[in-house]
């Protein structure tokens, strides 16, 4: 992916998709062509990012500025405001009757949450396995093919605790035992 003033990260996820982020794509690419910034903006389709009631959201970097429950007719606004004159749209933030949540980090939706396994959900394409590399994609299995007997490998994962993936709260590898040794 080439370097670019402005990174757009559209949640793509399906509640995203359900609410109508194709729609803000396409609205997106046109109005960045309309603006005349193409070359300066990347736009980055990528899995949930988690607040699904909120969508379709959208991560705009390198300020880390988060919108939701966007809708096609703010695109225009946004594209001037925000990726044209620096001016992020405070309206299509998250607010209380206190706060402004301008920032991913700022959000109480993730401020107790700590992400392992699909801690680069939401920042990545999840269709580019260069992006999955990059990030550290498939190390692991490299580490465990060329390193590691297998019994050495279950043992690592039982005792990472890892858990819960599917929502079940089953431990991971509880079928270890049926590996080879
Ligand atoms: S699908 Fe977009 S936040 Fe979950």
């Amino acid at each position: 992916m080439l370097y670019k003033r402005i990174d757009v990260l559209l949640c793509c996820g399906s509640g995203c998709v359900s609410a109508g982020a194709n729609k803000i794509k396409q609205k997106l690419i046109l109005e960045i062509a309309f603006q005349d910034i193409s070359e300066e903006i990347n736009i980055i389709e990528t899995g949930c990012m988690g607040p699904c009631d909120a969508g379709p959201v959208m991560l705009v970097y390198p300020e880390g500025v988060f919108y939701q429950k966007l809708t096609v007719e703010d695109i225009p606004e946004l594209v001037e405001e925000h990726f044209k004159k620096g001016r992020p749209v405070k309206r299509l933030m998250l607010q209380d009757k206190e706060n402004i949540y301008e920032t991913k980090k700022d959000l109480p939706f993730y401020k107790k949450q700590i992400k392992v396994a699909l801690e680069n959900c939401g920042h990545i394409d999840p269709d580019s396995v260069d992006e999955y590399i990059a990030t550290g994609g498939y190390e692991a299995i490299g580490k465990i093919l060329t390193e590691m007997k297998p019994a050495d490998a279950v043992q690592v994962v039982k005792e990472s605790g890892l858990r819960g993936r599917g929502g079940g709260g089953f431990p991971t590898c509880s079928s270890g035992n049926l590996l080879p040794k």
